[in-house]
């Protein structure tokens, strides 16, 4: 997927040269930068002087990668009011959303944990398993059955960077993925799960 930079028509600028890059036949390979050559349409391949417009990969490489990812088809494109642009994918059945900002990266967590939580702090009072078994467990299957797979010190327990949870991230902070995903939390089931993250 490419972008150009366009005129105050949103048309694309144009210019007397314009290159793209070859990506490697081998793996870790070399790309390679080309010379573009328009034909201009058909029936001018004889006019040397045409003018190009430079473009930019904005994302590339598509194709499947065997344990990584299967191959992935843009299909449909729109732009939210707030410039973001959605792709829909629709061999893997997905919406991609690009926006302005900082790149997500995953996020960093230390594996010492910054207070002390002990194996029975982590076996949560049960209005916070009745929660929990509301409003994540038809997701997060595992809070039914085994929720100690999940709420344990490498999970969800784990502290971040910023000293907090993994899951007090994702319910109180984070506002790319926040969680539970189909919905917020009411202030009333916030301050149950905060009232247990306060004691642990
Ligand atoms: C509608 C489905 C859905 C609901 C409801 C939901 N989650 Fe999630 N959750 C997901 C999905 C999908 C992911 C993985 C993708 C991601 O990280 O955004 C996830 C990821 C997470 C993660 C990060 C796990 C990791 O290993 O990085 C945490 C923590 C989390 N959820 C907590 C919760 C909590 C707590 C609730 C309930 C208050 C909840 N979720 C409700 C779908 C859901």
């Amino acid at each position: 997927m490419v972008a150009y930079e366009v005129d105050g028509a949103g048309r694309p600028k144009l210019q007397d040269r314009a290159y793209f890059w070859r990506a490697p036949e081998q793996s870790g390979g070399e790309y390679t930068k080309h010379l573009m050559m328009p034909k201009a349409g058909l029936g001018n391949e004889n006019k040397m002087h045409a003018l190009v417009a430079q473009h930019e990969e904005i994302i590339s490489q598509w194709h499947a990668v065997p344990g990584v990812r299967p191959e992935g088809a843009p299909v449909g494109l729109t732009q939210a009011a707030d410039g973001s642009v959605f792709i829909v994918d629709d061999r893997n059945a997905a919406i991609l959303r690009l926006s302005v900002g900082t790149s997500y990266t995953s996020q960093q967590l230390s594996h010492v944990p910054a207070r002390d939580i002990s194996a029975k702090s982590l076996l949560p009072p049960s209005e916070v398993t009745a929660l929990l078994k509301r409003r994540c467990a038809h997701c997060h299957n595992e809070l039914h059955k085994q929720p100690e797979q999940l709420l344990n010190l490498d999970r969800w327990l784990q502290k971040s960077v910023e000293a907090n949870t993994l899951m007090e991230q994702r319910v109180f902070k984070d506002k790319v993925r926040p969680m539970p995903a189909d919905g917020q939390l009411t202030p009333a089931e916030k301050s149950i799960l905060q009232n247990w993250f306060n004691t642990i």
